[in-house]
């Protein structure tokens, strides 16, 4: 079977190279693709933001199977149109992806499920904004309802500045566009983490868990980023916990959404912040997250894709996924400036010595082949991945493959998983 993969990260190249080792699978084709994929997929050239060019483009390869990586597709309904055309697509519809797409919308969702999540109000104008305010103790948080890359949520350390930041989402002057409702939302503490689950739009199978780095500084200080780097054990989440996440959270959301009528096939991506009274939804992606699929990937050793075609063909309840014990890590090299304005277009150089750490893979988040030279491309731009039989072998190989590693501006974070290895607080 031919498989087709949207997108052009470093997720898409875990994904690419999962499934290139699949038994099942002849050719991997990945639209646009990157400089690193390349080496597992044939890259063809469709612009993500274009419904039609990918329709175009599928519609041409037929493949036998196309996941779709980011959410700007699902949001534009990529996967609506694709079955339309009965071509066999692993992703969400446009509405099931609104659990992505619209924070209003999600949070409203959790609340007639009862699925746990901050309190909340959704507003629609800034005179509502000024009035359910006074609900709120500061700090809190404010929230953009559409998709904003990271960037549409404000945490806010006094009403004031939350009005202000309302203001500022409002007018399209933080984003660029307006946006037609705002969240505001309680602000909860805790340890994140990203709990993903695969779904046929009935049952749930759980990927191992993982734990995301967003900040660009060391000890999480400074800006968001899309992620600078992940880890994944099994220490992350006991047993019991992911049980009780698996019944309280992810199961509830699978069967609300069918309930409903809008049944959600792909991954359901669970951002949740395990807080004093117990894990709280933060938020849902409706695709696999990033970097998060790298380290999880790593660690998953049965086929992917026949896990994809049970979705797909509503029997997950039968398919098993074989996961390896022990760890993973991924640490995240980006362009010097990332996540403001950076350079792209600088050699790299090292990755052959990097390959050669044990349990290694580089994925490319944002590399280019240009005329036989490797150059960078993007923000992120490389995902030094490692799999180990503890966390700090992981990291230890992962680092050690890092240290390989050139390109001019070159940037990383030497402290990921450490609160994991670091002594436990509280
Ligand atoms: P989201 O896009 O909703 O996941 O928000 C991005 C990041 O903002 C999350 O990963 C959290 O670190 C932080 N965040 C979002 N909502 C809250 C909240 N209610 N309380 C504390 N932090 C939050
Ligand atoms: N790593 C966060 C995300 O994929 O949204």
């Amino acid at each position: 079977m031919k498989v087709l993969i949207l997108g052009s990260g470093g997720r898409e190249h875990a994904l690419a190279w999962a499934v290139a080792g699949s038994g099942r699978v002849t050719e991997v084709v990945c639209a646009p693709g990157n400089g690193g994929i390349a080496q597992v997929a044939r890259c063809v050239p469709v612009d993500l933001k274009d419904l039609d060019a990918m329709l175009r483009l599928v519609e041409a390869e037929q493949p036998g199977l196309t996941i779709v990586g980011p959410e700007l597709p699902l949001s534009l309904g990529i996967v609506d149109a694709l079955k339309a055309r009965g071509l066999r697509v692993f992703g969400p519809t446009q509405k099931a992806a609104m659990l992505e797409t619209s924070k209003g919308f999600a949070k409203r969702f959790l609340q007639r499920h009862n699925i746990p999540t901050a309190n909340y109000a959704v507003c629609a104008s800034l005179a509502e904004v000024e009035q359910a305010v006074d609900m709120f103790h500061a700090p809190l948080v404010v929230k953009a309802d559409g998709l904003a890359a990271g960037k549409g949520v404000l945490i806010c350390s006094s009403r004031n500045e939350a009005v202000e930041a309302a203001k500022g989402l409002f007018s399209g002057a933080l984003l660029g566009e307006a946006e037609r409702q705002i969240v505001l939302e309680e602000f909860l503490e805790g340890d994140e983490i990203s709990f993903l689950c695969l779904s046929d739009g009935k049952h749930v199978a759980p990927l191992v868990p993982a734990q995301d780095h967003k900040r660009i500084g060391e000890g999480d200080t400074g800006p968001n980023t899309g992620g600078m780097g992940v880890y994944s054990t099994d220490e992350l989440l006991d047993p019991a916990m992911q049980e009780w996440i698996l019944r309280h959270i992810a199961e509830p959301t699978i069967q609300g959404m069918a309930s409903e009528e809008i049944p959600f096939v792909g991954v359901l991506y669970c951002g949740l912040m395990m807080t004093a009274r117990g894990p709280q939804v933060l938020e849902f992606n409706a695709r696999f997250g990033d970097p998060e699929t790298q380290a999880i990937l790593l660690r998953l050793q049965s086929d992917l894709v026949e896990a994809l075609e049970a979705c797909v063909e509503g029997r997950l309840a039968e398919s098993e996924m074989r996961w390896t014990p022990g760890a993973s890590a991924c640490v995240v090299a980006s362009s010097a400036g990332y996540p403001g304005t950076y350079r792209t277009g600088f050699p790299i150089t090292g990755l052959a010595a990097a390959a050669q750490v044990p349990g290694v893979e580089v994925f490319h988040a944002g590399s280019a082949q240009v005329n036989g030279h490797l150059l960078t491309a993007g923000g992120r731009v490389l995902a030094v991945s490692a799999v180990g039989d503890t966390l700090q072998q992981a990291l230890d190989r992962a680092y050690q493959a890092m240290g390989e590693i050139q390109f001019e501006g070159m940037y990383y974070r030497r402290d990921i998983g450490h609160r994991a290895l670091g002594p436990k607080k509280g």
